[in-house]
């Protein structure tokens, strides 16, 4: 009796473990820093979706972090750089993609553009989980998102390879403040200018009315499978079901296809626009648009 009663509580709590298990637990992000400083990625969770936990850790260069991810998850990771400890208040504070938080935890804060933003809904329409590299809220460093394991959709990679900073048009730039003019973001046109046309709102807020600019465009050439801007979508959406993926932050401009390994690449664009690889300090200004 006794024996039985144990057996039939070892069997509940077995398979009602395994089912929490795979509730909770069926997708991970491994986070990787490829650059050659240190950074601290930030982690923020969509309105009305199951939290994620860190909200924000620090990743030496060379390093590497997997994480859970809860099922229906929705939100963004992106990476602050340059950042450092006020020694009087304690309070941290990072030059690009800060949450404002002063701590190495976001606790809910997203980032202050300009930043790369790596963006997913897992399991959505269909159970295909959604994601994408966005620049429409500006660059600080090259991202990459490698799906592995997909069993339905494309599951493409994406992201942006080239490093843009040095590139970035003077208009755009923003440079260390330490005297050094070293470019370390790249705002979008909507925030460096502010301008309707450019941020996609008020009579430009539709399809039909908000076009690419020739700023969303320098962002476009370099990194053709990244959002450029606010209804750039036809292109720069991938989907994917039961993978887990792989964000790197400042992965080699040419990462062999085989670490790439997409189930079935179906990306309309190039990762890379080989013609942008070499775009170097000496283009820095567009021509002003009219
Ligand atoms: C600015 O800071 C960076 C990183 O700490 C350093 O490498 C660079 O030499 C500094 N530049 C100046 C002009 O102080
Ligand atoms: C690559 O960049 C050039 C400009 O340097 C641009 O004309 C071309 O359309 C880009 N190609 C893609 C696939 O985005």
């Amino acid at each position: 009796m006794d024996r039985l009663l144990f057996s039939a509580t070892f069997l509940f709590l077995f398979l009602f473990n395994f089912s929490l298990f795979s509730a909770v637990h069926s997708t991970t992000f491994k986070i990787v820093n490829r650059c050659r400083h240190t950074i601290w990625p930030g982690i923020l969770t969509g309105a009305n979706r199951p939290l994620f936990n860190p909200t924000g850790f620090v990743l030496k260069s060379g390093k590497s972090r997997t994480l859970r991810v809860p099922r229906f998850w929705s939100g963004r990771v992106w990476a602050r750089t340059h950042c450092s400890t006020e020694p009087s208040t304690g309070k941290l504070s990072c030059a690009t993609a800060d949450c404002g938080s002063g701590r190495i935890e976001c606790a809910g804060a997203g980032a202050i553009p300009p930043a790369t933003l790596a963006e997913f809904t897992l399991n959505g329409d269909q159970g295909l989980d959604f994601y994408d590299v966005s620049l429409v809220d500006g660059y600080n460093l090259p991202v990459l998102i490698i799906a592995k394991g997909g069993t339905r959709g494309g599951c493409s990679s994406t992201g942006c390879l080239v490093d843009l900073n040095g590139a970035c048009p003077r208009e755009l730039s923003v440079v260390r403040g330490n005297g050094s003019r070293e470019g370390i973001a790249c705002k979008s046109a909507c925030e460096a200018f502010g301008d309707p046309v450019y941020c996609c709102s008020e009579a430009y807020n539709t399809p039909d009315t908000c076009h690419p600019s020739p700023y969303s465009l320098f962002f476009k050439n370099a990194c053709p499978r990244s959002y450029s801007y606010a209804y750039d979508d036809k292109t720069s959406t991938f989907t994917c079901a039961g993978a887990d993926y792989i964000i790197i932050f400042c992965p080699l401009p040419y990462t062999s296809q085989k670490l790439l390994s997409a189930r079935k690449d179906s990306a309309e664009l190039p990762l890379v626009n080989k013609t942008m690889l070499y775009i170097g300090r000496h283009l820095r200004s567009l021509s002003s648009p009219g």
